[in-house]
């Protein structure tokens, strides 16, 4: 099966590429991210998001709105109440009032290092649906599960419990990356076959908790040491819309790259 690639080009069929700058980058050091990368890519046809920290979001998006891509940022975390005694919580009404336009909910690193667990990311995402925001739900296996063949029924249990009463009207806001641990940050990726079957498996396994919608046009994502070279060979794969990515995002240079190349590859097809 070949992606349908005048369809890519479409507004709702766009490659995703998501940077995820995680605790990195000072105000000053987002500003001059994105001057060099606005001066390196002037248009695109993919969809370009960026996960800054909170401190960065409004200078980006003030500096995003100066140019003539759009380039969406999003937040690394949030708290599901508005308002109220949750001392250095951020919420979601606070990150509007920013610009803010999506939210990154169940990332392995805040599961494991922040004990995150799969009711608050099912809370996190039912707050961010109601509250009209998009959300990236990320899920992904250990290697130990992966290596005793449980990778599938690992992540099935993670989109039903994240997703456990969101209405089927709701879940056109959600794409999802898939994010093998073993694979963030050790510059071991997965096999691009792999991770196209899992984004496979993904995408079957909600149309089947959202009895057999096949037009819900979910999006999946892969992540996890994807980088300029590499990407390419998820960018080809059918069941891949996407690439959320950590480290190779947190250079201008390497980011453009990669928005230059997909649109090359779109052209060229
Ligand atoms: P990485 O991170 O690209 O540095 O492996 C990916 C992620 O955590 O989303």
């Amino acid at each position: 099966m070949n992606k349908n690639v005048d369809a890519k080009t479409s507004e709702t069929e766009k490659f995703i590429i998501a940077g995820n700058w995680k605790m990195n980058k000072t105000p000053e050091e987002a500003k001059n991210f994105l001057e060099e990368f606005l001066f390196n890519v002037k248009s695109s046809e993919c969809k370009i998001i960026l996960f800054v920290p909170f401190i960065d979001i409004e200078k980006s998006v003030n500096l995003i709105k100066e140019s003539n891509i759009n380039v969406i940022i999003g937040a690394q975390n949030f708290y599901w109440r508005d308002s109220g005694a949750y001392t250095g919580e951020i919420s979601i009404p606070m990150l509007k009032a920013i610009g803010t336009k999506i939210l990154l909910v169940g990332h392995s690193e805040r599961r494991i290092n922040f004990k995150e667990t799969d009711k608050e990311i099912n809370e996190k995402i039912k707050k961010a649906t109601k509250s009209d925001m998009n959300v990236i739900l990320c899920v992904g296996e250990t290697l130990n599960q992966r290596k005793s063949g449980k990778e599938k029924e690992v992540i099935m249990l993670q989109l039903e419990k994240a997703l456990k009463n969101v209405r089927k009207e709701l879940i056109s806001q959600i794409s999802i990356a898939y994010e093998p641990i073993w694979a963030i940050g050790t510059g071991e990726t997965a096999v691009p076959e792999d991770a196209n079957k899992m984004c496979k498996f993904i995408k079957m396994c909600i149309e089947k908790m959202y009895n057999g919608d096949k037009k819900s046009n979910l999006k999946v994502l892969y992540g996890g040491s994807v980088d300029k070279e590499n990407f390419k060979e998820f960018f080809k794969m059918p069941y891949i819309d996407g690439v959320l990515t950590g480290g190779a995002s947190l250079s201008a240079d390497s980011f453009s790259h990669m928005v230059k190349v997909a649109d090359t590859i779109v052209k060229d097809f």
